[in-house]
């Protein structure tokens, strides 16, 4: 039987990311989503990102790290704060890390009040993470009974470009079960409706998600999650965020660069307008016409071998609750986190805001 795992021997193989910066990880995305919950239901999806994000830009200003956000709010002239490039943390530790972040994924269903939003980020030794444009991703992610499946029978591979009934066959085989026993997560968008017809024949169920298709990615590396697969394309950085989240879960994701004129079906005038926009910028990060339609696979997308990811739940979602707020200033938020030694954590923390007014509470 293998020696069961242990605080200490986690710990031993763990790199100065995860032992010096994941204890603090999750204060960075607890206080973003417990900046946006006050804006729950608001109705303004800008005021909700705005002060989630300035929220997480302070916490992250108190870590002791040399941080460069990889993944962020966009460029440096249309992003305030958290723009690729800006430098983050104390500054005062021989720990350079690379970031990414998304303090508010689900602008809308927070606004809305809808499930599903989160604060999330991750980060890796320098070169650690894909410099994820500001395009979409199409992508493919499943669980880690996959990638062992995948092992075992070499001539049965995840394959982006495959007949979805194809890999819903590879999927249901590695879990033993069924294809009409698996859920498929996908953005409810005009550009999946094939997509969606092909899911629903091949005799999978489908789960439409409004916006936010980052945690339900994570969770198809989750026993009892209730998500298979998620399928679809989506925010270039979100999928980023999720491969970093699956690299330490064992899982596996396929991904491939798209501009979304592309992707959403617009007229040629206004791909091209696209291309021109944003070319220049993504031969910056070595992507070229010629290597833009490569399959990203996990390692591409987080070559990091030190890799951390928070998330906290701002709308309660499949995986985590959402943030709980009452008394004078308690917060009650529910978060996950892991690091790359294979720990990973379900965190119900409790923010009190004046002891002696309100005690705690179950
Ligand atoms: P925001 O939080 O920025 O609103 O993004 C939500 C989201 O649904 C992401 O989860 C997803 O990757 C992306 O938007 C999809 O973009 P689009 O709305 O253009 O289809």
């Amino acid at each position: 039987m293998p020696h069961p795992k242990t605080a200490e021997n986690m710990m031993k193989s763990a790199g100065p990311i995860e032992n010096e910066v994941l204890p603090h990880l999750i204060h960075v995305t607890e206080a973003a989503a417990i900046a946006a919950a006050h804006q729950i239901g608001r109705g303004d999806k800008n005021y909700a990102d705005h002060v989630s994000v300035e929220a997480m830009r302070r916490m992250l200003n108190c870590l002791d790290i040399k941080g460069t956000i990889k993944i962020g709010e966009g460029e440096r002239d249309e992003a305030p704060m958290l723009y690729i490039g800006e430098e983050v943390g104390t500054g005062e530790s021989d720990i350079e890390v690379d970031i990414a972040v998304d303090p508010l994924e689900g602008t809308n269903l927070t606004a809305d009040g809808i499930p599903g939003s989160i604060s999330v980020m991750s980060m890796a030794e320098p070169g650690g993470l894909f410099h994820g444009p500001d395009v979409y991703m199409d992508k493919i992610v499943v669980g880690p009974e996959v990638v062992k499946y995948e092992l075992d029978h070499p001539d049965e591979q995840i394959d982006l470009d495959a007949p979805v009934k194809q890999n819903l066959e590879i999927v249901a085989h590695a879990l033993d079960r069924s294809i009409e026993e698996l859920v498929v997560v996908i953005l409810e968008r005009d550009r999946h409706k094939a997509k969606i017809e092909e899911i629903r024949k091949a005799g999978a169920r489908v789960n439409l998600v409004q916006d936010g298709d980052l945690m339900p990615g994570v969770a198809t590396a989750i026993r009892g999650s209730g998500i298979h697969v998620v399928m679809g394309a989506g925010g270039s950085g979100e999928a980023v965020l999720t491969a970093s989240a699956i690299k330490i879960l064992g899982g596996k994701v396929l991904a491939r660069l798209v501009l979304p004129t592309v992707a959403n079906g617009k007229s040629q005038e206004e791909i091209d307008a696209e291309y021109e926009e944003k070319m220049p910028r993504l031969n910056k990060m070595g992507i070229t016409m010629e290597n833009m339609n490569e399959i990203l696979d996990t390692e591409k997308l987080v070559p990091g071998k030190d890799v951390i990811f928070a998330a906290t739940g701002v709308t309660t979602g499949n995986l985590l609750k959402g943030a709980n707020l009452f008394g004078k200033g308690d917060a009650r938020v529910h978060s996950i986190s892991m690091g790359s030694s294979g720990v990973v954590k379900f965190t119900d923390t409790i923010y009190i805001g004046d002891k002696d007014e309100t005690p705690l509470r179950l």
